[in-house]
């Protein structure tokens, strides 16, 4: 039997604002193998960022359900979730560094969080990941505020995978790099699930990162998943909305 790294379940969110419900995700059941890179696409604001918090638990889903590795995560009792979420990682959309630390401690501080290491082990660690996002020993004393857009988005990514995730959800990890950066960036997360065996979830508007990337790609648009195919079956694709959203037509 294959087995499921992540599921939903008839998942539905919705927004409440001056009393008026906003549905945000309407039945959504997603299925992804484990060791499987599936590529989220949608539209602006069609709620590809709240999906992925929905299965992470930084939003809780209106009805409908989650399951991690098979494990129904809502009923988890809070408590027990930790080592859950030692194997899930994220890399945010905004990068999500945190502004009082050098690049150094931001890296090394990811680390300590999931595995207990001494610190000189960890700065190892730290500065391997790094060098993997193209980045040397000169930016360990930086502080974010020092560095470009795409530096921070890459010092976030080698704060993602320094921790070895089992699962891991990328949002928009190629947006605000040039095109050689965003190679790196895709190859890194090839090698991140087909060597390390992780299953990923990337969100991404860059269509030749997804068809590079992707085992899978689904398409969100007004609430729903309206199609679902590989790379491969992009172009012969019968799917009006899917044409539209790739060749940009509105
Ligand atoms: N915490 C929240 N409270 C209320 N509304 C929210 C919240 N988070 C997101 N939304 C709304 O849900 C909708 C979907 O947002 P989401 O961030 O998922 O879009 P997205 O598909 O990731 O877009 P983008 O490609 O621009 O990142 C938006 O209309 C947004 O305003
Ligand atoms: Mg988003």
């Amino acid at each position: 039997m294959e087995n499921i790294a992540i599921q939903t379940k008839n998942l539905c969110k919705s927004f409440f604002s001056n009393n008026e419900e906003r549905v945000v995700l309407k039945d959504i059941n997603l299925k992804i193998k484990t060791g499987e890179s599936y590529v989220l696409i949608g539209g602006s604001g069609t709620g590809k960022s709240v999906l992925v918090k929905n299965i992470m638990g930084i939003l809780t889903p209106n009805s409908g359900s989650v399951f991690l590795d098979g494990v129904e995560v809502s009923v988890i009792p809070k408590n027990k979730r930790i080592k859950m979420k030692s194997q899930v990682g994220m890399l945010f959309q905004g990068g999500a560094l945190f502004d009082s630390m050098n690049v150094r401690d931001n890296v090394v501080f990811g680390i300590h969080v999931h595995t207990p290491l001494k610190r000189a082990d960890a700065e190892k660690i730290a500065i391997e990941n790094l060098e993997l996002v193209g980045l040397d020993k000169s930016v360990l004393s930086l502080y974010p505020a020092e560095l470009s857009g795409g530096m921070q988005k890459r010092v976030a990514f080698a704060r993602l995978i320094a921790t070895k995730p089992k699962i891991v959800f990328f949002d928009e990890p190629t947006s605000g790099l040039d095109p050689i950066m965003s190679n790196v960036i895709n190859d890194l997360i090839i090698k991140t699930t087909k060597y390390l065996g992780a299953t990923s979830l990337t969100i991404t508007h860059d269509m030749n990162s997804a068809r590079k990337i992707a085992d899978r790609i689904g398409m969100l648009y007004k609430a729903e998943i309206v199609w679902e195919g590989s790379p491969a079956d992009i172009d012969t694709a019968d799917n009006q909305k899917l044409h539209n959203f790739i060749n940009g037509i509105y």
